[in-house]
Formats: structure tokens, sequence, C-alpha cells
């Protein structure tokens, strides 16, 4: 399953052949934005992230091809359900303490997360089985989203031309995974270093004048100039260093770590957060200083164990590739298309977080966009 996801669905090939949908997505998340309003940045970035997120995978909305292919149907219920999903997960369940009361399900955390799983079921087999449909008797049709690839890679059809009941599930499985395993930390991601962005001119300034160098003031982002933004990449890593969390192992067997008895089945906890700043090992921790990875030391593959935002070893986060994609387009695009600001009184920044797999903020940033002028030819950009 693991092998299916990293190799054929979201392995950087695959990515490149859907990277027009993903972009699609992103432009009309950035026609959304309200210039002149206060903004919630998270709601905005994670508009972005799920529906571009939603488009490589069916194309969009989940729409069959006979009703228009992309129309946002299933778009924004899909993102309240993840939304509702990453609120639960942070409900702290006294079950986890004390797993004897598990089956009373003292807070109801456990009938919220049955109902939930009920409508992403209900979703995901909708959107397949339309497209199913819309592949019925056309032989040699090809969708260009990920969906399509899944479909190839897991043998799609009995005698009936359905899927088989148990390859379904499994199907489903690795579907849920991509379409919702990320889009929420990548999106807290991306808030985190609007907020470091908003704190520190200097470094701001800098992440512009790069945009404006490689895009170019007149042009919209695309994909292809990611690879050229180094001082973005930067601050993107050290966003992660900052603010990402703890990640959790189960040991499949009994083991011995650091001198410390580990028995089956136990949960280990690894504080990422902590490691990340580490005096030991990081020079001004607590600051926000981009250069410290501009000499390309440090990868996201967890090479070294100083930082490991998405883990390390043969369980490294499958989704990599798609999350960082994600995190810098989406910061590239509001960045470029807008100058943004803290309103009125609000000089302040929040810094206050919570525990998770990345650290959530505790208060939601808002700020506001301005469009982006040209410098020279004070004319406003254009979509
Ligand atoms: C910025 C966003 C993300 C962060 C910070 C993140 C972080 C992580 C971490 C720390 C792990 C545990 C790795 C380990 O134990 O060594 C993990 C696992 C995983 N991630 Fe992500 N992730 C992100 C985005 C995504 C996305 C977009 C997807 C789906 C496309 C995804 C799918 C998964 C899956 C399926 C696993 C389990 C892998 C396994 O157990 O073999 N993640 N992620």
């Amino acid at each position: 399953m693991r092998k299916v996801l990293a190799r054929e669905v979201i392995s950087n090939q695959a990515l490149d052949a859907c990277r027009a949908l993903r972009e699609g997505a992103v432009l009309a998340g950035i026609r959304e934005i309200r210039a002149g309003e206060p903004t919630g940045v998270f709601e905005a970035a994670f508009k972005m992230v799920v529906d571009s997120t939603l488009a490589m995978l069916w194309g969009g909305g989940g729409g069959s091809e006979s009703e228009g292919g992309g129309a946002p149907i299933f778009a924004a219920e899909y993102r309240q359900a993840i939304g509702e999903m990453t609120v639960l997960l942070g409900r702290p369940n006294v079950s986890d303490a004390f797993p004897l009361l598990t089956r009373f399900d003292l807070q109801g955390i456990q009938g919220q997360a049955t109902k939930l799983a009920k409508r992403f079921d209900c979703i995901i087999t909708s959107v397949i089985e339309r497209r199913l449909k819309d592949l019925e008797g056309k032989e040699g049709m090809v969708f260009k989203d990920l969906l399509q690839i899944l479909l190839q890679v897991q043998g799609r059809a009995d005698a009936t031309g359905r899927l088989l009941s148990d390859s379904f599930l499994h199907f489903k499985g690795l579907v849920l995974d991509v379409a919702s395993g990320g889009s929420d930390p990548a999106t807290t991601l991306i808030e985190w270093a609007m907020t470091e962005l908003l704190n520190d001119e200097k470094v701001m300034t800098k992440v512009v004048q790069e945009l404006d160098q490689v895009v170019g003031p007149n042009n919209v982002v695309e994909e292809h100039h990611l690879k050229e933004l180094n001082y973005l990449n930067a601050v993107v890593k050290e966003t992660c260093r900052l603010h990402v969390g703890i990640m959790a192992r189960v040991a499949s067997q009994p083991c011995t770590v650091a001198g410390y008895a580990v028995p089956k089945g136990a949960t280990v906890f690894i504080n990422t957060w902590a490691i990340h700043r580490d005096p030991e090992f990081w020079a001004d921790p607590l600051q926000f200083k981009p250069e410290r990875f501009l000499d390309g030391r440090f990868d996201f593959m967890g090479s070294s164990f100083q930082f490991l935002p998405f883990g390390s070893g043969r369980r490294v986060c499958v989704g990599l590739n798609l999350a960082e994609r994600l995190m810098k387009y989406v910061l590239a695009s509001m960045l470029h298309s807008f100058e943004w600001k803290l309103p009125d009184g609000e000089e302040k920044l929040d810094f206050s977080d919570k525990l998770g797999v990345v650290a959530k903020k505790v208060k939601p940033l808002v700020a506001i966009p301005f469009p982006r002028r040209l410098g020279k030819l004070g004319c406003e950009v254009q979509f």
C-alpha cells in the first residue's frame, strides 16, 4: 500500500503530470481572496491546499464527465469534513490515558469519529463510482488525474466491471490518505510561515524580492518557478524547524532504545519540536533565520536526525513530495499576488501553539491582503 502511494501515485513524476490541475485550483483560490478585507490566512490557504489536492486526485470536485467533470460538487463538503476531523483529532481523549475507559466513549469522540468516517466513505465511494461509470465501455479513455493512476495500479474490475470489494476497501484507504493526509499540517505550516514573515520585515522583503526576480512582477507563479526560489525554500524549511510538533511510532516488537526497554505495542513519541530547538544543534534556536538552510545541508528526508519534519527512515512521510510542493506553491502565490498587512492595532503577533503533528496556532492569523503594484509602472497585478 505504502509502495503504491509513494512510487506510483504521489511520486514526483506523477505529480509533474498533474501540475496544471494544481495550478488551476491555486489560481482560483487566489482570485477568491478579497483585497483590503481582513482574511483568515488558514482558511484562504486551506481552500487552495484541499482544492488542488482534490483537483489532481479526481479532477476537481468529483463530478462525473457527464456533469462537467470538475464541478466542485464535493470539494466544499470534503473541506468541511477534514476541518471537523482535525478538530476531533486535536481534542484530548481520556481513553488514551486510561484504555480501560475506551468502550465507554465518555466524551463521545469515538461516536463522532465513526460518523465522520462514514461521511468520508460516502464521498469517496460516490466519486469512485462516478468515475467507474464514466469509464464503462470506453476502453482507452484517459483522465489526467491520480484517480486514473490509482485505478490502473489497483486493477479495478472483476468480471462485471466493478471493483472487487476487498480491493475497493484498500483503494478507498489510499484515496483517503492522499485526500486528507496532509492538508491540515501543510496549511498550518503555511499559516506559520506567514506569521513569521509578518513578524520580520527584512525576511519578508527578501522573499518578495526573490519572487519578483524569478517570477517577474507581471506574471503568475507557476510550479516550475519553485526550484529557483532558494530563499522561499529556506523560509519553508525554517518554518518546519520551528513549528512541527511530535510524531508517534508503535513498537511492532519489544526493543531497547537508548537504554530504555520498549514493550511490544507501546507507543513512543518523538518530540521533533524539542529536537528542532535544541541549542546543542542549532545556533540561536528560537530565532527565525532562514539563512541557516541556504547551504542545502538539510533535506526533508530526515537524513540528519537534527531536522526531521517528515520523519525519517522506512516510514518517512509518503506525502512529502506533495506537501513540499503545496506549501511552497501556495505560499509563493499568496505573497506574489498580495502584500499582506496586519489589521490596525494588531501589531503584536501571537505565537502560542498547541501540540500535534505540527504545532497548531492557538490564535488564527488574520491579515489584510493588498494587490501588489508594479513599482515602476504603478499598475496592479491582473489575473
Ligand atoms: C506539511 C505536511 C505534512 C507533514 C508535516 C507530515 C508529517 C508526517 C510525519 C512526521 C509522519 C511520520 C513519519 C515517521 O514516523 O517517520 C508522516 C507519515 C505519513 N504521512 Fe505525512 N506529513 C505531511 C503531509 C502529508 C501528505 C500531503 C500526505 C498524503 C498525501 C501524507 C501522508 C502520510 C502517510 C500515509 C504517512 C504514514 C506513512 C507510513 O506509516 O508508512 N502526509 N507524515
